[in-house]
């Protein structure tokens, strides 16, 4: 039996909880690292157009010998792409490295509203489309602020099914994740880890040593409980087996409190901030 729950989407489909991200997995080290994950129980893939490891991403999958209904498989839309013409085309390209004929999921990766007209809405219908023909079963955002997804609510159709944030106890992201709940749309939480930047934090070792498990465990296991859809990276199978390990324990409501106090509002943030962030690959 699988431990990982699933989440169920707004558009009724499931998401499976936990995932493996593979952000700046090297296309050279992708297929090994996502085939040790599918090994370990890994369920659920997270790559985008701009990781330049979706081949490989596919070609594990492939050799994993699953059924592909068996793995839910993400992918995002590069930031040189909002243009719905060349978002169509991008799209397409996706697919094809993937070896797939469709992804579980597809996200707008940034809303990029500084960038030419900031017309994230055509971009979005676009997305719409491929939920349409079904070659994306879910559709969904990513780093988008209230006011993006308030936009999306009053001139399209469809409630995106998530949006993937950065989120971690340093940043704990609340107001979106908040609007969110109270929409229908799922949080899926980046960098959950802060790329390692927590974990040695004095309340989370001092939560980990009590429970009798990691500093990263704790952690994700508190997004876990908040709700949240995580997806770790590493390249290094032993964590990749401890990230997986966090369904046979539980942290009570005073850690949970207190882990959630380490935020630091924007002063946590590690990433770039979404109002702002206007890098297009050339
Ligand atoms: N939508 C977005 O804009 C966006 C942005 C960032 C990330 N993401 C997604 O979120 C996923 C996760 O985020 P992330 O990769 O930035 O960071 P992360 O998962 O928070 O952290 C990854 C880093 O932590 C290390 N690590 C992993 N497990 C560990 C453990 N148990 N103990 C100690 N260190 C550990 C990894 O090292 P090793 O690999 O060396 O083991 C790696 O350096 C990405 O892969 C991607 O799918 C999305």
């Amino acid at each position: 039996m699988n431990p990982v729950p699933n989440i169920t989407l707004n558009d009724g489909n499931t998401i499976p909880q936990l995932g493996f991200g593979v952000f700046q997995i090297e296309p050279g080290d992708t297929a090994e690292a996502v085939g040790r994950a599918l090994e370990i129980g890994y369920r659920h893939v997270d790559t985008a157009e701009m990781y330049g490891n979706e081949a490989e991403v596919g070609e594990a999958i492939r050799a994993s010998g699953l059924d592909r209904g068996d793995v839910f498989v993400t992918s995002k839309l590069s930031n040189a792409f909002h243009d719905p013409e060349d978002a169509r085309k991008a799209f397409d390209t996706t697919l094809s490295d993937l070896g797939l004929d469709y992804v579980d999921l597809f996200l707008i990766h940034w809303p990029l509203p500084t960038v030419g007209n900031g017309d994230f809405v055509s971009t979005w219908k676009a997305l719409e489309e491929f939920k349409g023909d079904g070659r994306s079963r879910s559709i969904g955002v990513s780093n988008f602020q209230i006011e993006h997804l308030e936009r999306l609510a009053s001139e399209t159709d469809t409630v995106p099914a998530v949006n993937q944030i950065e989120v971690h106890p340093y940043f704990t992201n609340d107001a979106v994740r908040g609007y969110g709940q109270e929409h229908g749309i799922a949080t899926e939480a980046w960098s959950p880890i802060a790329q390692g930047g927590v974990l040695e934090d004095p309340t989370i070792t001092r939560i980990a040593e009590k429970a009798g498990k990691t500093p990263a465990q704790v952690v994700l296991r508190w997004h876990i409980q908040r709700g949240d859809i995580v997806f770790p990276k590493s390249v290094t199978p032993s964590r990749m087996e401890e990230n997986f390990a966090i369904f046979d324990f539980e942290l009570d409501a005073s850690d949970m409190e207190e882990i959630t106090g380490l935020d630091r509002g924007e002063d946590g943030r590690t990433g770039p901030h979404p109002d702002t962030f206007a890098h297009v690959p050339g």
